[in-house]
């Protein structure tokens, strides 16, 4: 046990400090197993058979072929499949189409599940529906994204977030502005493709669907199966004991409708892997964006006009807003301010959120226009952001919770050494290459949702804590135990943590980087309760004591705040004037974060944030072929990701920064580490060359 320190309160525990993962050891030498390779006795094996039509109508299916080939047990397809329930309102709305599996003929895309087949083995399924014959009448597709799409609109806005908000009187703003940015932006189509693939098994067992899976809510993805199937919640269960990254890919997905459907036809286990290229069509992925940012301000840089325009697609069938704009109304004031997200239907695959949806791509725009303004009011771009320090949200004008961007500037300028920084763009030289630096802001919303938690005193002494949360390889196992710990005054060693099993009851899913914050809270409401059990004396049962606990109502009573984590991110590039290859050789992002429960696993977590930052700003890009409709290259040697020899040095700090509205004075890390790392490279891209970049990825055919 050591001392540490959050705001003014000093507390004795293992928050604060560092803890390496619980299930390390078991997910390093292979003990920890994932959805794809739990044995079952009697388990058959479903391979999907994706469109290679954009759009159009399935005319037949040729099943009798394949159903003679070996090992094979069925094809499920349109028709032949259970009707699903689709006139519901789930625990993420109105369901997704792509979940409704083989329920009529039309595809409207590329990609789309046509067809299951199920065999005896793995590779018999996957030679089998290779074999599959799906014949189309095709119709002309429209799958090209581009800024000033005629059939762009407003969606409809939701109640916490309208897609278009404005304040003042732009154009006159504007016209009345000495200095002004007027700028478009772009950002391609980006894919996750967390390192595990999508994989489910389904089985029914005592009148009881279980589904083993690897997503990031099981709750929800039970809540979901639930609607779907039109079974009572109770009977379902979803495990995802460990998951192998999520990024917001890792929902309710066709996978795992297909393999409770083929489960229920075969009386028997099934499980269904996607491919690697079936995620690039079925696992959601970050729109492309174009965006226009107008900044009006005057001769030292104060802002008095603020413009940020988005726009994304979405499929024919189902809506995903992209909200780009909306970093803008945390950030910055103006004394007109208008920010809106557009979409355009294609005939694409439905986009979804990624790590930072919105923020990621967002602030690679606002914060590349921040720095075109800051070299035309020839201010320091730090100082142009302290100048428009806003001291209550521009927009809603709510105080904030807690503002900590300038002291993650003042840190990171201090470490960087920005302070001598010569502003001239492309005055640096170093042989073929060119030198220079960036910075940009980074924020994202803190966030909480209602959860349950179960903690149990246990006979021998020891704790259990029961909740439906997921470790998609965040930590957060780790560090609901040093919560649990802390909220049970001992130490982490005997607290027992079991997570993921929809049984465990309502929690939010690990997304939002509201994860570890919600569920902490939950756990936390929970031990106090058993202590309080507990203080009354008395022998602990064999069956234990249990305390629970729901946050619904906590949540409710929470004062009405602008909430954000902040972060300032700092790149050095070189450029080579022969290749037109950016290199990065340096970054450094400090953040503003709540309190840091682990720091061991915080700091990886923003440095992947980071990483993918970087990746963003210089290599990924998913071109969608306009003949076809699919992206080119479909794999991860065509999508090109970020690997070790494009991350030198780099490191992740932060600033005390306690939440406290929070009981653990968390606010949540998961997705503030990518946002602004796009502008930071891009900013210093230009600091080397003179040259503004506006469209990602920085390639070095862009760059010559
Ligand atoms: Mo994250 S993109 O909220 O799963």
């Amino acid at each position: 046990m050591t001392t540490t320190t959050t705001g003014t309160v000093p507390v004795i525990g293992a928050v604060g400090t560092a803890h390496t993962r619980i299930e390390g050891r078991d997910k390093v030498t292979g003990a920890a197993r994932y959805a794809g390779e739990i044995p079952f006795a009697e388990l058959a094996h479903g391979w999907l058979v994706v469109s290679t039509i954009a759009r159009g109508r399935i005319r037949s299916i040729d099943a009798a072929p394949v159903l003679a080939m070996p090992g094979v047990l069925t094809v499920l397809h349109h028709g032949n499949a259970q009707p699903l329930e689709s006139d519901y309102v789930g625990p993420m709305g109105t369901p997704d189409p792509a979940l409704q599996l083989f329920q009529h003929d039309r595809v409207p895309y590329a990609g789309w599940p046509v067809a299951l087949v199920v065999a005896e083995t793995s590779e018999q399924a996957r030679e089998a529906a290779e074999s599959l014959t799906v014949a189309y009448d095709e119709e002309p597709h429209d799958v090209v994204f581009a800024a000033g799409h005629p059939e762009a609109y407003v969606p409809a806005g939701n109640p916490r977030a309208e897609a278009e908000q404005e304040k003042g009187d732009l154009a006159a703003e504007l016209a009345a502005s000495a200095v002004v940015v007027d700028s478009e932006y772009s950002t391609p189509e980006e894919h996750h493709h967390p390192m595990e693939p999508h994989a489910a098994a389904a089985y029914w067992d005592s009148g009881r669907l279980e589904v083993v899976d690897s997503n990031q809510g099981s709750i929800f993805v039970a809540q979901e199966l639930a609607r779907l199937f039109s079974l009572d919640q109770s009977a379902v269960r979803v495990r995802s004991e460990h998951i192998g990254g999520g990024f917001g890919s890792k929902g309710t997905r066709p996978h795992q409708v297909a393999a409770a459907m083929a489960a229920t036809i075969l009386h028997r286990p099934v499980r269904v892997v996607m491919t690697r290229r079936q995620m690039f069509s079925l696992a959601g992925y970050r729109s492309p964006t174009a965006q226009r940012v107008r900044l009006g301000a005057d001769p030292d840089g104060r802002l008095r006009a603020l413009d940020h325009q988005g726009l994304n697609q979405t499929s024919t069938v189902h809506e995903f807003v992209e909200r780009s704009a909306d970093v803008a109304r945390a950030m910055y004031d103006a004394d007109a301010h208008h920010t809106v997200n557009r979409v355009v239907r294609l005939d694409v695959p439905t986009p979804t959120w990624m790590r930072a949806p919105g923020e990621a791509p967002g602030s690679f725009a606002l914060e590349c226009a921040l720095d075109e303004l800051a070299e035309k009011c020839d201010i320091d771009p730090i100082a142009l952001r302290a100048r428009n320090e806003p001291t209550v949200g521009p927009i809603s004008g709510l105080p904030y919770s807690s503002h900590r961007l300038l002291a993650c500037f003042e840190e990171g300028a201090r470490r960087f050494g920005w302070g001598d920084r010569d502003p001239r763009p492309g005055v640096r030289r170093e042989g073929r290459w060119l030198l220079g630096t960036g910075t940009a802001a980074a924020s994202f919303p803190t966030l909480v949702a209602p959860s349950t938690a179960a903690v149990t005193a246990e006979a021998d002494g020891s704790y259990t804590v029961r909740i439906t949360a997921a470790d998609i390889g965040t930590g957060a196992r780790t560090a609901l135990a040093l919560v649990a710990a802390d909220a049970l005054e001992v130490t982490p060693d005997r607290v027992t943590v079991l997570i993921g099993d929809s049984d465990f009851g309502q929690a939010i899913l690990a997304g939002g980087s509201m994860g570890t914050r919600s569920w902490s809270w939950a756990v936390t409401l929970a031990a106090r309760a058993l202590r309080e059990q507990l203080a009354l004396g008395g022998s602990v049962p064999p069956e234990g004591i249990t305390a629970r606990s729901d946050t619904a109502e906590a949540l409710g009573t929470l004062p009405p705040r602008e909430r954000h984590a902040f972060g300032a991110q700092f790149a050095k590039v070189a450029v080579d004037i022969a290749t037109g290859e950016v290199r990065v050789r340096q970054m450094l992002g400090v953040f503003a974060a709540g309190r840091i429960v682990n720091p061991l696993t915080a700091r990886s977590q923003f440095l992947g944030g980071m990483v993918w930052g970087l990746s963003m700003a210089l290599h990924e890009e998913a071109v969608r072929d306009e003949t076809t409709g699919t992206v080119v290259g479909a794999d991860l040697a065509g999508y090109h990701v970020a690997a070790n020899a494009d991350v030198p040095l780099i490191e992740a700090d932060w600033v005390d920064d306690p939440d406290e509205d929070d009981p653990v004075n968390i606010k949540g890390i998961g997705e503030v580490g990518i946002v602004g790392v796009a502008a930071a490279v891009a900013n210093a891209v230009w600091h080397a060359t003179g040259v503004r970049h506006r469209h990602l990825p920085i390639r070095p055919d862009r760059v010559l």
